[in-house]
């Protein structure tokens, strides 16, 4: 069960429309190394997990990325308002013939969002080595969003979610150790 606060985890107030950067951050929402996918990927597989710890680092970590999800976009719909026809047309034409100024959970280049992206192999180690692979991937596609923006407002947000996965990632490490000793213990898988 959620408790649901009618607020973003970090503020985002951008005033400067860029139709062409919406359409990259976009696969940050929907795309392979987004934040969809990161959630659905932590909340599946905590259910597989041997102990509360991990159980519950997954729920946490899981749970937060919903909350990523909100402020990417919450980015991509501020970047779009206030767009001129004319710019719509030049920069975000492949995604707004199918879905207009909607968010749709896609990746930049308009393919939709897909499980196949993702995966839960009910082994511990196995799922937390993906886990920790998929946070240094989101750290990347947030560090080349930020190659290639200029605006203070957009650049702000994206680096607050960039400091999260490298957060992640150093928390899915304290639990892939914990994972380990407890392998040496007793076989668990
Ligand atoms: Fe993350």
């Amino acid at each position: 069960m959620w408790i649901y606060q009618k607020n973003l985890e970090y503020p985002v107030n951008i005033k400067r429309p860029d139709p062409k950067m919406a359409q990259l951050i976009l696969s940050q929402y929907g795309g392979p190394d987004g934040e969809l996918g990161a959630s659905l990927r932590y909340l599946s597989q905590r259910y597989a997990m041997p102990t509360k710890e991990a159980k519950g680092l997954l729920t946490d970590i899981g749970t937060e990325e919903l909350a990523h999800m909100e402020i990417v976009a919450t980015i991509v719909r501020q970047l779009l308002k206030g767009s001129g026809k004319e710019q719509i047309a030049d920069e975000y034409s492949p995604i707004y013939v199918n879905h207009g100024l909607g968010v749709y959970p896609a990746s930049s280049t308009g393919e939709p969002f897909t499980a196949a992206a993702l995966q839960v192999k009910g082994d511990p180690i196995t799922d937390i080595a993906e886990d920790m692979g998929a946070e240094q991937k989101a750290r990347s596609t947030y560090e080349y969003i930020l190659d290639m923006a200029d605006d203070p407002d957009v650049i702000d947000p994206i680096k607050f979610l960039r400091e999260r996965e490298i957060v992640h990632f150093q928390r899915f490490g304290e639990i892939m150790n914990q994972l380990n000793e407890l392998k040496n213990k007793k076989k668990f898988y």
